[in-house]
């Protein structure tokens, strides 16, 4: 941080919200929220909300989830770093800033991350010159050669680089940027006796954050050659686990679907045939991370990875990932081709989208790899297969969903309905409560970050509801604070907020504010500016007593494991006894 806290917040509270985006944007009252139409994504009804009510000064699109506070709004709008955006509105406020202080590590960092942002951002501008100068008429002709038009080309910033053996490092160095800083960008190989570009000869896609801030490159061999796609290095912008490509552009669907695909490629071809709802993991396999973050956009997922083996591998692999992030997913069927891209090129939009329709859940579509590796012809094999069906469904605790799969797959694979039901019933009495872990993917690791992906959603409910209405705070502050977070990604926003609440004083805003990434205050801004209208009292309170159990029953769990005495450990596990019984909200 630059600024001490205080002044942030003292700048935030000066400065009405409504004021500060109504000189931006034309505002409609409504009610007690202002709607306008979101500069951040083209739409024709207004889904862009501000609210100065009470003590939240914040905005939020239910378009494409673009949120925050006064700060965030200007720094995305006129695309400036935080301390631009900050003298921004304290210049409005009348308010001299303090010089700002640079000595930590912390702005060090801040200060690195923003001159590797320039250098990709400068990059890209570089590699579409390049596409579109002499030099790229060969990659410009791959692309044209693969269907893509030129809206796609630019929407995409595709581009192209080089031949010559440092170019970039030569421009990038004529632009002002040093050795040290072009080395932390992985984008040049800086050493005395040889210095060359990371890429070359390469068709490039910019990879974007939420942000649109280009923060890696992928790079592909124009027509054969090994290895076929090549990727820039992590740096301290990029996490390749966390990152999807196309989500940028994705976030602003209307839909309430995400497709799910392998390539880049696949995204760019399937935006450009209008589902423009397409993301990819990338080659690399999805991780707990991409599921968290496509959670945040949405509750369905339709997986349309390669119909070869690896790619259907990938998806088994991803279902339980995205269970546990609390997603519904399904599996699309692209056979006989390889990719979406290739089918879409072969078939048109329309049949993809009837492969959309006709995707499969994804327990049945699990059950339909498990079934090729069984002979139902031979009657043992076919025993087996059937005992495995019900293992599987033992474990499922909805009566219902266990009875209608069973439908399906005992007429599917010519089972005896009333023997696999009565199994069923049996296994289930032995393990009630438990949940199925396939066997293949690492079992333990698996529990482990499903508590965890828990855990964390349990966090981020309780600071929605307290954002939401802090007169819990009087109630919830005598069992729960934010020490009982413990490290996740939410212990920060927890320490502001109670801090606040204990001062009497809630600003979500400055919460928002206090966030140096565009990135860190949207996802900030999605927890508090929830207002829970679809849930009605009763289930509010419950919801919020199971939450604080669990939090507190979790963070004494931690600390028993901690604990050598064993008074004080018999201790805590009398007041873990007395939290099952405790009631927060009396009738
Ligand atoms: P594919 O080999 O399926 O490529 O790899 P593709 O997407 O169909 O590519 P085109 O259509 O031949 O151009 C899927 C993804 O895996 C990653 C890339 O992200 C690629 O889009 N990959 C693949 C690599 O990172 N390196 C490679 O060498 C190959
Ligand atoms: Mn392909």
């Amino acid at each position: 941080m630059f600024y001490p806290q205080e002044i942030i917040d003292q700048v935030i509270e000066a400065n009405n919200i409504v004021d500060v985006i109504g000189s931006y944007v034309p505002l409609t009252k409504k009610g007690s929220t202002y709607f306008g139409l979101c500069p951040f994504h083209s739409e024709k009804t207004p889904s862009f909300s501000v609210t100065d009510n009470g003590s939240k000064q914040m905005f939020y699109c239910f378009g494409c989830h673009t949120g925050g506070s006064a700060l965030t709004f200007i720094m995305k709008y006129e695309n400036y770093s935080y301390s631009e955006a900050l003298k921004v509105l304290a210049d409005r406020a009348g308010i001299t800033l303090p010089k700002p202080d640079y000595s930590q590590a912390v702005s060090e960092r801040y200060k690195k991350k923003q001159r590797i942002l320039d250098a990709y951002k400068d990059a890209a501008i570089y590699y579409v010159h390049l596409l579109r100068s002499e030099r790229g008429a060969n990659a410009y002709k791959y692309i044209k050669d693969r269907d893509l038009d030129d809206k796609t080309i630019r929407d995409f910033g595709l581009g192209y680089s080089d031949k010559y053996r440092d170019d970039l490092y030569q421009y990038l160095k004529k632009k002002g940027y040093t050795d040290e800083e072009l080395k932390d960008t992985g984008l040049v190989s800086i050493r005395e006796t040889d210095t060359h570009d990371y890429f070359w000869n390469r068709l490039m896609f910019p990879i974007m954050d939420t942000s649109n801030r280009v923060i890696a490159f992928g790079g592909r061999v124009l027509g054969q050659g090994e290895p076929k796609y090549l990727n820039s290095p992590e740096t301290i912008c990029f996490e390749k686990s966390r990152n999807l490509y196309g989500l940028n552009i994705a976030k602003r669907h209307k839909g309430k679907d995400l497709i799910l695909v392998e390539g880049y490629m696949d995204v760019i071809s399937l935006h450009q045939a209008g589902f423009t709802n397409a993301v990819a993991s990338l080659g690399t396999a999805l991780t707990d991370n991409h599921a968290s973050v496509l959670k945040r956009y949405t509750d369905n997922v339709l997986i349309s990875y390669d119909s070869d083996g690896a790619g259907q591998d990938a998806a088994l692999r991803a279902l339980p990932k995205l269970k546990s992030a609390g997603i519904n997913a399904k599996v699309v069927d692209l056979n006989p081709y390889k990719d979406p891209d290739e089918l879409i090129r072969a078939l048109g939009a329309d049949e993809y989208r009837k492969r959309l329709k006709e995707a499969v859940n994804g327990f049945i579509f699990e059950v339909g790899v498990l079934k090729r590796s069984y002979d139902l012809e031979d009657p043992g094999e076919k025993t087996r297969f059937g005992n495995e069906i019900c293992n599987r469904l033992s474990y499922i605790n909805d009566e219902l969903e266990v009875e209608n799969y069973l439908q399906v797959f005992c007429a599917r694979y010519k089972l005896d309905y009333e023997i696999m039901s009565s199994k069923v019933k049996k296994l289930a009495l032995g393990h009630e409560g438990v949940e199925y872990a396939p066997k293949t993917s690492g079992n333990n690791i698996n529990k482990d970050n499903r508590q965890k992906d828990g855990l964390e959603q349990n966090q981020k409910m309780l600071l929605a509801h307290l954002a939401n209405d802090p007169s819990l705070y009087e109630k919830l502050s005598k069992i729960i604070d934010e020490s009982d977070f413990g490290l996740t990604p939410y212990d920060i926003i927890a320490k502001l907020m109670f801090n606040q609440f204990r001062q009497g004083k809630f600003n979500p805003a400055g919460i928002i504010s206090s966030f140096e990434d565009c990135n860190d205050q949207e996802q900030a801004a999605q927890i508090l500016y929830n207002d829970f209208a679809d849930m009605d009292d009763e289930t509010r309170k419950k919801a919020l007593t199971d939450c604080v159990k669990k939090l507190k029953t979790n963070h004494i769990s931690r600390m028993i494991e901690e604990e050598k005495d064993i008074v004080k450990i018999l201790e805590l596990k009398k007041e873990q006894e007395y939290l099952k019984k405790l009631v927060i909200f009396k009738e």
